[in-house]
């Protein structure tokens, strides 16, 4: 056995753990002999809490008892349902309780900051992204320029990683970004690549977009929950993220959105409206004209889902109590164990894509896995 790499070892780590009893605060699919399976799949749908239920079961109550009365008198009020996310989504996205909101769904979202923040004027008319954004961002970049008349071909830039390479390269960014210049309109990157796993630098990139004068965008679909942020001192104009993955609130759960303080009454943005990111002091006099709610609420359009929030409320309650820091720390260290056992063990079978430094990455790692001799 190789020193450091034994299950006695794995065991001594796990006794001074302070974070090994939240585990047990997840259920786990079972393996085919009913013990509990190794889960390493969060990347793609999170763990559901044992809490999840409860919270789920208190709003299935309190519509019962209330009815509409429950959106005020329920236990944990409809009508402000996700204002109760605030707090513990600005930790984890290092922001202000005013410039997270929780709503819709990860693309959803992206549509509705681009029609505030991609604003294409003159010469001013491109959008920058990584070569393999995740599809779902691509077609709605590509539909955003159709509307604005502009397209793909022309006003689409995507970078890739160098011949040879896995990853994208910082500096490689910043060249582009500074080349482009004033021709960007929008920069949108990825928090955590979800391919590589590889964790971008993203204070450097979002300064050399924001002084090229562009819109700078964030997708945190694999960061947020999985690497401590910190949006607002970065200062990217707007962020938006899923919570099915890391932020374990179940499959389609209501996403989230960041948009930075300075914006927060830049009433004379455009942005599609509605009844939820009217001023709430005055959304129920129900008058024709739309005033927006400072903050990032003020992008909001429809009333809250509250079962699709439920679960992230149960949810957000174990990261309280767990802190993303000390959860990094964790991440770092098992991810690092993981990265050791599989060069140890499985050398020229199978390879780590994701970069070694654990500042360049989450807690994924993506593998290669070699073909044997004559396989397909
Ligand atoms: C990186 C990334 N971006 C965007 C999406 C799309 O998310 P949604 O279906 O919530 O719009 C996903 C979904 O897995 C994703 O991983």
């Amino acid at each position: 056995m190789i020193p450091g790499l034994t299950a006695a070892h794995a065991s001594a780590l796990d006794a001074i753990d302070p974070l090994a009893g939240l585990a047990a605060q997840f259920h786990h699919p079972r393996d085919g002999g009913g013990g509990r399976s190794i889960y390493l799949c969060g990347h793609s749908l999170g763990l559901q809490p044992k809490s999840t239920v409860e919270y789920v079961d208190q709003e299935l109550a309190d519509w019962q008892r209330l009815a509409v009365l429950g959106h005020h008198a329920a236990r944990r009020p409809w009508i402000s349902y996700h204002e109760q996310a605030s707090a513990s989504l600005a930790d984890l996205a290092g922001a202000g309780a005013s410039e997270v909101v929780a709503m819709n769904s990860l693309t959803v979202n992206l549509h509705l900051m681009m029609v505030s923040f991609f604003r294409p004027s003159g010469r001013r008319n491109r959008v920058l992204i990584e070569k393999s954004a995740f599809p779902s961002d691509r077609y709605a970049i590509v539909s955003q320029l159709k509307y604005h008349g502009l397209n793909a071909a022309e006003h689409l830039i995507e970078v890739e990683p160098r011949a040879g390479e896995e990853y994208l390269r910082t500096e490689d960014l910043l060249a582009r970004i500074e080349l482009e210049g004033r021709r960007l309109a929008l920069v949108l990157l990825p928090g955590v690549q979800y391919l590589t796993g590889q964790s971008l630098d993203l204070s450097p990139l979002i300064g050399a977009a924001r002084r090229a004068g562009a819109s700078i965008g964030l997708d945190l679909a694999h960061a947020i929950g999985n690497t401590p942020l910190r949006l607002h001192d970065w200062s990217a104009d707007f962020a938006v993220w899923c919570s099915y993955k890391y932020l374990n609130a179940g499959p389609g759960a209501i996403g989230g959105c960041f948009v930075h303080e300075r914006h927060a009454t830049s009433f004379d943005l455009p942005r599609f409206a509605g009844w939820w990111g009217h001023d709430q002091a005055s959304r129920f006099h129900m008058g024709p004209e739309f005033t927006p709610m400072a903050g990032a609420q003020g992008w909001q359009i429809s009333n809250p889902s509250v079962m699709s929030a439920a679960p992230l409320l149960a949810s957000l309650e174990i990261f309280r109590r767990a802190d993303i820091r000390r959860l990094r720390e964790k991440s770092v260290s098992l991810t690092g164990f993981l990265q050791r056992l599989i060069e140890a063990l499985l050398p020229g079978v199978v390879e780590i894509v994701t970069p070694s430094a654990p500042d360049e990455r989450g807690c994924q790692l993506s593998l290669r896995i070699a073909r044997p001799a004559g396989g397909r």
